[in-house]
């Protein structure tokens, strides 16, 4: 079973979808604890609901709270870790402790829109596609290995709301698929 740390910010809506697949048995996976850097985050209410070790780690300082965030981590020791609407930029020393074992979401379809506000600047430009993607998570924001991509039309009259709608509706499908090939060996990420 591939253990699992899952780092949010808010709502929590693709946690959820990683705990209903593995519910249904469409994920071998368990996640050991989810971490949010916000107390008020739906998602910690959730993980609370499915008995996960939901934890709150205070932003205070930069360098305070890295140091929680890896000691929180080291606990756990997970196999993957999993963000999932986390807003915060993970520090170098994270992610060369975990090397290659970090993934993210990302509502666009990376290398376009990589940062905030994807569905404002994709409906803005007049795009006539958007999407999400999966990828492995470098010391460059939104820049690491693609793992998956799948995209959505743009409609007319579309809005940041519709189509953000659309938007998590896929990834909600697509994220425990990434994971579950990650479990299988189906995919990983050897040097580069
Ligand atoms: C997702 O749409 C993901 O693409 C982005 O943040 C959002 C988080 O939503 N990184 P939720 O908290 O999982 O509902």
């Amino acid at each position: 079973m591939l253990k699992l740390a899952v780092l949010i910010s808010g709502n929590g809506s693709n946690l959820q979808a990683l705990i209903d697949a593995i519910a249904a048995k469409q994920l071998d996976a368990n996640i050991h604890t989810v971490i949010s850097d916000n107390p008020d985050a739906f998602g910690l209410q959730r993980a609370q609901e499915a008995n996960i070790p939901a934890i709150h780690i205070s932003p205070t300082d930069k360098k305070t709270f890295e140091t929680a965030l890896l000691t929180t981590l080291q606990k756990y020791s997970p196999d993957l870790i999993v963000l999932a609407g986390f807003m915060r930029i993970l520090s170098v020393k994270i992610i060369q402790t975990y090397p290659n074992k970090i993934i993210n979401i990302h509502p666009s379809l990376l290398p376009k829109y990589p940062g905030l506000n994807t569905y404002e600047r994709v409906l803005a430009a007049g795009d006539l596609v958007h999407g999400t993607t999966v990828h492995f998570v470098t010391e460059q924001v939104d820049q690491g290995k693609i793992i998956a991509q799948q995209s959505v039309p743009i409609l007319l009259n579309e809005s940041v709301t519709t189509l953000k709608q659309k938007i998590q509706a896929i990834e909600h499908r697509l994220y425990p698929k990434v994971i579950q090939s990650i479990a299988k060996k189906h995919l990983q990420l050897s040097e580069n």
